[in-house]
């Protein structure tokens, strides 16, 4: 069994460039822990830094462009929707880094040209390269997301052709390399909660790409942590996502020297939701953002945090997380989409 430090030492070993402000900030919800009944403690990932709007994304990308600086690199393309919380997050790093982004993104919602909100709006002041990707009539979400890889691969190879060095971030920084700020993120919320004396039962989180889950399930498992994740999915996945966030984690662990000892068991993936889809705000969500921001200040966002919020607010409800017990809220961040197209963040006032 490893513990925290072990993890933190194995993980200083590798390429890294610092980007945030950790560790990020770890205290209990007072009046949220009196309205569930339950003792809520909240972990601030959406205070990572670097600036303003910050997120999840932040600790992967410290390892991820760490990772690419080594190679050389001097282009990092990356892809998401166009209000991409990990594409405006792998801009601003690179910003700091001197490195140039280039972004291919799926217009989940199309973007009025003459009204550019939220991530999108912020991509533009960082100054990104952006290609836009429009959803063809006929076509899945999911193949126009494969259309925007090809577009990039052929880039890619049209620039390295004249010499210059490109990195590939994956959708979501979701890489064993990215999913390694995770490893790191849970020892540094197991010390936190261990200098406070609690014993975390439950940690809720948003879930995408699936590095957040896939890092965070292989640090408890490595540290024999008996905290039960919970993952709210913002989407719906294939049937083998489980599978594949175990590889993430098992790869994640390898490179900082440990036994892969994942497998999809391991994943605690809730799909119950997410509904009506990505992007389209749900009731639940919309409630538990408001909840949050009336009783404790605090504002999630209606595409992840808000429905993981809303998942955890659920089995508090219905008794799948028993009165009394001692959870997590691991907020990832997003609250850019609360100034995104209407149609994102619905009618909430
Ligand atoms: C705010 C927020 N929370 C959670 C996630 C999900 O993280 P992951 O992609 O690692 O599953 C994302 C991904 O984009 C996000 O932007």
């Amino acid at each position: 069994m490893k513990t925290s430090e072990d993890i933190l030492k194995l993980l200083s070993a590798k390429p890294k460039t610092a980007l945030g402000f950790f560790p990020t900030p770890f205290y209990r919800l007072d009046n949220m822990s009196d309205e569930l009944g339950i003792d809520l403690y909240i972990k601030r990932d959406d205070f990572t830094g670097m600036s303003l709007f910050g997120g999840n994304k932040i600790r992967k990308l410290e390892y991820l462009l760490g990772d690419a600086k080594e190679q050389g690199a001097e282009y990092i393309f990356t892809y998401g929707a166009t209000q991409s919380n990990h594409a405006m997050q792998t801009v601003e790093a690179c910003c700091r880094c001197g490195l140039k982004p280039v972004l291919y993104l799926t217009a989940v919602v199309e973007p009025d040209e003459n009204d550019i909100r939220g991530n999108l709006l912020l991509d533009k002041i960082f100054g990104a390269e952006i290609h836009i990707i429009s959803i063809n009539e006929g076509e899945t979400e999911a193949e126009a997301d494969a259309r925007s890889r090809k577009m990039a691969e052929e880039q890619i190879k049209r620039m390295e052709a004249e010499g210059k060095k490109c990195y590939n971030v994956p959708m979501g920084g979701s890489s064993h390399v990215g999913a390694a700020g995770f490893l790191g993120g849970f020892a540094e919320m197991s010390q936190q909660a261990d200098r406070r004396g609690l014993d975390v039962e439950y940690i809720f989180h948003s879930c995408g790409s699936g590095g957040t889950l896939a890092g965070l399930c292989a640090g408890k498992k490595a540290m024999g942590s008996k905290a039960k994740i919970i993952s709210v999915s913002a989407m719906g996945h294939e049937s083998d996502f489980a599978s594949h966030c175990a590889k993430i984690g098992n790869d994640a662990l390898k490179w900082i020297g440990l036994d892969p000892i994942l497998s999809s068991e391991d994943m605690n993936i809730d799909e119950n939701y997410y509904c009506p889809g990505y992007e389209q705000p749900s009731k639940g969500g919309t409630e538990a953002i408001k909840m949050l921001a009336k009783s404790e200040g605090l504002l999630v966002d209606p595409v992840y945090s808000g429905k993981a919020l809303a998942g955890l607010i659920d089995h508090v409800r219905t008794g799948k997380v028993p009165q009394g017990s001692t959870a997590v809220f691991w907020h990832t961040g997003g609250a850019t989409a609360l100034f995104a197209e209407h149609e994102i963040l619905g009618d909430i006032i």
